[in-house]
């Protein structure tokens, strides 16, 4: 728990609550998250999205949670395995009524420091496009440090084709 935030895992019978998170966030989330282009799911599709998220996790590929805010349901945050041997890469998003609360700082903080508590990790990064300051200042609040820029392909609307990745090593 950091400043009224608590990470949970994401489990199959949460689709109602993926839903309306979702749902009612689609505008905000369409220029910077690639897969909101799927959207809106059925959801049947999202029950079968988060069956697929417990797979990853079982394959010890993609590590999913809900961040909850004060109680309320607010947005998710992930590791993922795609940087390499021993390097995590977080990803989050936070529903737009929740934003500027500290809320991304807060879930990328706590999941940063469970993350490097893991044997064989050694360090988490964060990849953003280079447009996305807020994301920027999230990693920054979260203790991480700007390493590179890098093209990257531009998959959202408002990518700017430049990415910048961010670190933060095991103490
Ligand atoms: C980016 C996002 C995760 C931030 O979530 P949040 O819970 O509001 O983040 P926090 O409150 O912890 O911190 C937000 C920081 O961004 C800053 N910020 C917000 N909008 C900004 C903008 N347009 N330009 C620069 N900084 C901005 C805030 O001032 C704050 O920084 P500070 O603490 O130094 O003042 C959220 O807006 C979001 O989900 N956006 C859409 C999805 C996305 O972009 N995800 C990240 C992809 S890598």
């Amino acid at each position: 728990m950091d400043g009224g935030v608590r990470l949970s895992r994401w489990r199959a019978d949460d689709a109602r609550i993926l839903d309306d998170l979702v749902v009612d966030n689609i505008d905000h989330l369409r220029p910077t998250m690639p897969w909101i282009a799927n959207e809106p799911l059925s959801l049947a599709d999202r029950a079968a999205l988060l069956a697929e998220w417990e797979a990853a996790w079982e394959a010890r590929h993609d590590f999913d949670y809900l961040v909850r805010h004060d109680g309320e349901p607010a947005g998710s945050v992930g590791l993922h395995v795609r940087q390499g041997v021993g390097v995590l890469e977080l990803g989050y998003w936070v529903a737009r009524k929740k934003n500027g609360l500290g809320v991304a700082s807060a879930a990328a903080r706590l999941l940063a420091g469970a993350a490097l508590a893991i044997e064989g990790v050694h360090a988490v990064e964060i990849h953003h496009d280079a447009y996305n300051a807020a994301s920027g200042r999230v990693a920054v609040n979260a203790g991480f440090t700007a390493i590179s820029y890098y093209p990257r392909a531009p998959a959202a609307p408002d990518d700017s084709g430049t990415a910048r990745r961010w670190v933060l090593l095991r103490g």
